[in-house]
């Protein structure tokens, strides 16, 4: 896929600048409650960069055709640009071929076709899928589900105090049995960066097959999937400055291969007779129906963005930010960060003395300091915490240091109102 024109004239080549980047994002001109809006809810969803709502816009208003389906110009244009954008993701996360990447709803549909295909086709009873404590639920559930249908058996690898992964423990919990690790490669809750290619690797010495979740993951660091050496790899567009309802599954060839199809329907067959279906290629195998065609284009217009910023300068970014924020909340006494891993992304869950976290969020949001509260989708992560909730401040490439100053003393305030 070409850069865009206005993406190009809105990039910063080689230095990293908060105050260019945030002028690429309509949104973060808004104020809520008559406050300026500092948003640190990037792990639930990432704000939208003008040259993505232009490429979204300027596919409906110009290109919008079916794909795959028609000789007409619209729907071979719209047909190049959805490929393009296969491309784009391949690329991002350095797949070997674009065939690997097959487009999805988001991360919780990648991880859900992998259960349902290669692991309600291979698992039998006694078989074991081994997930750790950190899991997100839609890195947990699809895995229950299969179990169910079965016969195979969960194990969770536990985490230590600062809410990483106990690697010694993971290693005696593999054995012949263990034919899936499901692992993500950064805490949604916690921040922990996984050591995920260590992981990768004793998995596979016991021969079992490693899904990574990359969600939190591909939006802050370079990805490369050759090199983690994983066989799968779910990524999400929305949480990467691209659309809703849009992200991708990195599979191994040969494994999306032998794998049966997800869904029925058309596009995923060659031919169909009510005797005999044959099934398509992959990916399109895996792509029944009319798919997000305009979600994949506008994913594959944020990955244009990101890669003009550089996954490396937004990481390096990300980690000063994360290193000022955490000295910033351990100022104050009655904040508990939970989640110190010394591998850690730009995620802070804390709480504020004995203030319920839904408490403290209402007034942030007051402050105009958007954070999430609750169990962030990780309850068994947080409950190792002894807690049911936290609060949960997020950050990306476009937030700054005056944000964490925002956030600071919003908890202050609410420590004066509440505390
Ligand atoms: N998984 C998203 C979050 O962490 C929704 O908030």
């Amino acid at each position: 896929m070409n850069v865009q024109a206005d993406t190009i004239a809105q990039m910063t080549s080689t230095s990293f600048d908060p105050n260019r980047i945030i002028k690429d994002f309509p949104i973060l001109r808004r104020k809520v409650h008559g406050k300026r809006l500092v948003y640190l809810d990037n792990a639930a969803t990432s704000q939208k960069p003008q040259s993505v709502i232009n490429t979204v816009s300027r596919h409906y208003q110009q290109t919008n055709a079916n794909i795959h389906r028609g000789i007409h110009t619209l729907s071979v244009e719209s047909t190049n640009a959805y490929e393009a954008a296969r491309g784009n993701v391949q690329r991002f996360i350095n797949a070997s071929r674009p065939e690997e990447i097959i487009f999805v709803r988001g991360a919780t549909e990648a991880i859900n076709l992998v259960a349902q295909t290669y692991g309600r086709s291979t698992l039998k009873k006694g078989d074991e899928i081994l997930i750790s404590t950190m899991e997100h639920h839609s890195n947990i559930v699809p895995w229950q589900i299969l179990c169910e249908q079965t016969g195979a058996i969960l194990r969770v690898a536990p985490i230590n105090d600062a809410g990483e992964l106990m690697f010694s423990e993971y290693e005696q919990m593999l054995s012949q049995r263990t034919k899936i690790v499901a692992i993500t490669h950064i805490s949604n809750a916690l921040g922990t960066i996984n050591p995920i290619r260590k992981i990768t690797e004793a998995a596979h010495k016991h021969g079992a097959i490693v899904l990574v979740d990359g969600a939190q993951a591909a939006p802050h660091m370079p990805i490369d999937v050759q090199d983690i050496s994983c066989d799968f790899y779910a990524i999400t567009g929305h949480k990467m400055f691209g659309p809703v309802g849009i992200g991708a599954l990195y599979g191994r060839h040969e494994m999306l291969n032998q794998m049966p199809p997800y869904q029925g329907g058309g596009e995923m067959i060659l031919s169909v007779t009510f005797e005999k279906t044959t099934y398509n290629h992959v990916p399109h195998k895996f792509e029944a129906g009319t798919p997000n065609i305009v979600g994949a284009i506008g994913f594959g217009s944020a990955i244009d963005y990101l890669n003009a910023i550089g996954m490396e300068n937004i990481a390096a970014y990300e980690q000063e930010l994360l290193a000022y924020a955490t000295a910033a909340l351990q100022e104050i006494d009655q904040v508990q960060l939970i989640g110190t891993a010394q591998d850690k992304a730009a995620i802070l869950s804390f709480t504020v003395g004995d203030i319920h976290p839904h408490d403290v969020g209402t007034v942030l949001d007051q402050e105009g300091v958007a954070v999430r509260t609750g169990n962030h989708c990780a309850q068994p992560a947080v409950e190792r915490f002894g807690h049911s909730a936290t609060v949960r401040a997020s950050l990306a490439l476009y937030n700054t240091k005056e944000d964490i100053d925002a956030l600071t003393s919003a908890i202050r305030k609410t420590i004066e109102l509440l505390g």
